[in-house]
This record gives structure tokens, sequence and C-alpha cells, in this order.
């Protein structure tokens, strides 16, 4: 059973403190030029994902979503934790989507578990309100913002977010609030799009940052996250390994 609350997301930044994505940069002479784009605001995105969640699933499928994160997540030991901890493990799925990260921990975790995901787009929601209910899943869904999260302090054992950071004005930003509603000893998993050509194409189309290994990792370090790790992510066989996941432990 899913439960699904719509919450207006809470105003979450200011213009003055968003950062431009750096796009390219020439020297000319003594001139070095550099050319950048603001990301789109969390209104405008929530709108954009609005405008596309009808035909979500079939992104998901064709970048085989699930079986994509299935594997990072078992590397990363998430899922082992979890069954640790059993049936009260508390899990935030952050910028759910249609709920295809979510699915696939659930497929690898063995008894029910019950999920949280939030969104800004109240479309995605009702996606991932159907698409949960049908897979099995119990979960409660919110519509907010991962840059305000209303959830108290080190309440969950598990916060995560899927192809979600890269699209935030303030990736690192996201990550502080994520770590915010951590356990100590709980774990953060992250998947974002990488440099490459498929990336190329998304920060085109989408606005979104280009979050290397090395900066995924010290931002993770950053935190005073320990057991940090990360691996390369296929998205199916046309984008190929086009993400990278990451993941972390908050110490106790
Ligand atoms: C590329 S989709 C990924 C969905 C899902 N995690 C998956 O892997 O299939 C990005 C999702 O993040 C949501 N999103 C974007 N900005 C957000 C924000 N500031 N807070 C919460 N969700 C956000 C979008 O509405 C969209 O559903």
């Amino acid at each position: 059973m899913t439960k699904l609350e719509n919450q207006s997301p809470r105003a979450s930044h200011t213009p003055a403190m968003e950062k431009a994505i750096p796009m390219t940069s020439r020297r000319i002479g003594s001139w070095e030029v550099f050319i950048s784009r603001r990301p789109l605001s969390s209104a405008d995105l929530a709108s954009r994902y609005d405008a596309v969640s009808g035909s979500w699933e079939r992104t998901a499928r064709r970048f085989q979503l699930e079986a994509a994160y299935r594997e990072p997540l078992v590397t990363s030991q998430v899922a082992r934790g979890i069954m640790q901890i059993g049936p009260e493990a508390r899990i935030l799925d952050c910028g759910i989507g249609n709920g295809s990260l979510s699915i696939a921990l659930d497929s690898i975790l063995q008894g029910p578990v019950y999920y949280h995901g939030i969104d800004t787009s109240a479309e995605m929601l009702v996606q991932a309100s159907s698409k949960m209910q049908h897979a099995g899943l119990r979960a409660h869904l919110l519509q907010a913002d991962v840059l305000t999260l209303p959830y108290d302090d080190q309440s969950f054992d598990v916060v995560m977010a899927a192809h979600v950071l890269e699209h935030l004005p303030d990736p690192q930003r996201a990550l502080a609030e994520m770590v915010r509603v951590l356990r100590p000893g709980g774990m953060v998993f992250l998947c974002v799009t990488r440099h490459s050509i498929f990336g190329a194409l998304v920060q085109l189309l989408w606005r979104t940052w280009a979050i290397t290994e090395q900066q995924g990792v010290a931002w993770l370090h950053g935190f005073q996250l320990v057991d940090v790790g990360y691996q390369p992510v296929q998205l199916g066989s046309c984008a190929g390994f086009a993400s990278t996941a990451f993941w972390a432990r908050r110490p106790q």
C-alpha cells in the first residue's frame, strides 16, 4: 500500500545562491572566455518532470534503470545493511521519480521494508505510487524538495538519490541535507550522470552538472563520511557506462 501526500515544496534557495554550470572555456590571446549556464530552478524542473512523467516509464525501461541500480546497490552493501536492521529499517529515496531505485533495492532485499520517497514533481509521485503499489512495495510518498527535507535529523538508515543531484543548483547542499537526516552508521547512496557523450547530451537538454568521480568522492569525504566507494553504472545498451554510483557511511 502506498500513501501519497502533497505538500508544496518550501522555497529552497535564492537566486543569489545559485551556481552557474561551467560548459566551456576558450583562450583568445590574453582573454579567457568562460561559458556557463544557469541550472533550472526547482519550480521549472518540477514542471518539466510533470510534463514527461507520462513517458518516464518508457525512459526507465529504455535505460534499464532497475537493473542498472541493482549492481551498485549490492556492491555498496546498502541492501545487506538494511537486512541486518530488518523490517524497521528506514529508507528515503530523494527525487524518487517513478520509483525505479526503490524497486531495484526491494528486489534485492529479503523481507518487507517500508519506503519513504520525496519528489518535487507531483505527477512523478503519481507514477511512483502506482508503480510501487503494483510491485508490492509499502511506501509513503511526499511532495518535497531534497534541499529542505521535511524530516528530523538522523532519522533514516539509508538515504539515496538516483539522477537527481546533477540537476540541482547546488548539489552539495542537497548532499548536506541528505547527510543531516542520516543516522550514525547509516548509508548514503547516489547515482549521477558522468562525463560521456550521453552525459553531454543530458547536460544540453537538462542543464545538469557533469559530476566527476573525483568530485563525488571528495564531496563524500568532505562530509566526514567513511567507507566511501563508487563504480560506473551501465544504463542499458544504448547509453553505455553513462553514470556513476557513489556510496558512503556516516560514522557511528
Ligand atoms: C532523472 S529523474 C530520476 C528519477 C528516479 N530517481 C530514477 O532514478 O528513475 C529526477 C527526479 O528528481 C526529481 N527532482 C528534481 N529536483 C528535485 C528536488 N530539488 N527535490 C526532489 N526531487 C527533485 C524530478 O522531479 C525527477 O522525478
